[in-house]
């Protein structure tokens, strides 16, 4: 025995000397050249309600920053957008009145369409997306026309869907962005367009929506909540991932031209498995309504740093694997964003 004893931080020292990560950290500079993650004001799809009427603009409660905007008030939405460097906007209408076929979804007068054409006067650059489903224009809230019993009929909705798309791509939208989840809505779609000549426009699949209480506020802010039952019978099982790969294969069959997981917070192992599978295609992700009320409650009540929180939420869901990430608070992080560089 030679009475030698190691003292234990020199060992420590030593095993870590070769491998030092924090070596990268030191500064901001060093930070910025090793950042995996982009995130920019060109990566955010702003989602916004429109209702009829004029000069309206209707906070939604569940939703701060969140409004009901009339058609009038379209174009300085559109000017504030391309300030901020925003690209795309995706539309959800709130239709003067519903029936229990949502004959209002497809008619050339009816408020989306109205509301396309609109951005589309406004700037030429911005991309219009459109949100297809019947959902806000059924009186009784489904998807879809219902049977007796109230199951959503699939290949009936189909044809209603391909009539909404169309309307959409005839006032000028550049993409399509089927969401009710009936099985052939793709192709249904594809085809309806390609029928009118409307080749020019995208569509990009809602093709794995999970039946998710993160809505919620969604169905304050679209009038669209179901007046019974839920939406179970088509929406996916939260507990289910492989059977997102079936769904995003189905829609990449059918012509999809992206594909969106959704809600994204709780299936960011979804995002990743869809974009590793589906390389080739844009993918997006739908940080939803519930997502976002979460974040504004607790900075609300100064629990959490509203900034770098969102900031981290968004860099998170790209990090997954999505191109695109669909959120209420784009206007926000575009402008931090902005601040940043
Ligand atoms: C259906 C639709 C919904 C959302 C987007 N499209 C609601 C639903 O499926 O019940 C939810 C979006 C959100 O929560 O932010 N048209």
């Amino acid at each position: 025995m030679t009475g030698f004893r190691a003292d234990p931080l020199d060992v420590l020292r030593l095993s870590a000397g070769s491998q030092r990560p924090r070596r990268l950290r030191r500064t901001a500079a060093l930070r910025d050249l090793v950042r995996e993650t982009t995130l920019a004001p060109d990566d955010l799809v702003y989602p916004l309600f429109v209702v009829p009427g004029r000069d309206i603009e209707r906070p939604v409660a569940s939703m701060p920053g969140v409004s009901q905007r009339s058609v009038d008030l379209l174009e300085a939405e559109a000017r504030e957008l391309e300030s901020l460097g925003i690209k795309a906007v995706l539309l959800f209408g709130i239709p003067g009145s519903k029936d229990p076929v949502g004959a209002e979804s497809y008619a050339d007068d009816g408020v989306v369409q109205h509301a396309i054409r609109a951005f589309k006067h406004a700037s030429s650059d911005l991309v219009v997306m459109t949100d297809v489903c019947m959902c806000e224009y059924t009186d009784h809230g489904h998807c879809g026309l219902l049977d007796a019993e109230g199951y959503v009929l699939n290949d009936e909705t189909l044809e209603v869907l391909g009539r909404i798309a169309v309307s959409h791509g005839d006032a000028g939208a550049d993409v399509v962005c089927p969401s009710g989840m009936m099985d052939g809505m793709v192709g249904a779609i594809r085809a309806a367009l390609d029928q009118e000549g409307l080749e020019r426009v995208a569509v990009l699949s809602y093709a794995v929506k999970y039946a998710s209480a993160f809505y919620g506020p969604f169905r304050d802010a679209a009038e669209g909540a179901p007046a019974f039952g839920d939406r179970r019978s088509h929406q996916m099982d939260p507990a289910n991932a492989r059977e997102a790969l079936r769904e995003a294969a189905l829609d990449v069959d059918q012509g999809a031209d992206a594909l969106m997981v959704k809600p994204a917070l709780g299936y960011l192992d979804v995002v990743r498995a869809v974009h590793e599978q589906f390389p080739a295609l844009p993918l997006a992700a739908y940080n939803v309504s519930g997502e976002y009320a979460m974040v504004k409650a607790a900075a609300a009540n100064g629990w959490l740093d509203e900034r770098a929180v969102v900031l981290e939420v968004l860099t998170g869901i790209r990090r997954a694997g999505a191109d695109l990430v669909v959120t209420y608070h784009a206007k926000d992080a575009a402008g931090w964003l902005q601040d940043r560089s």
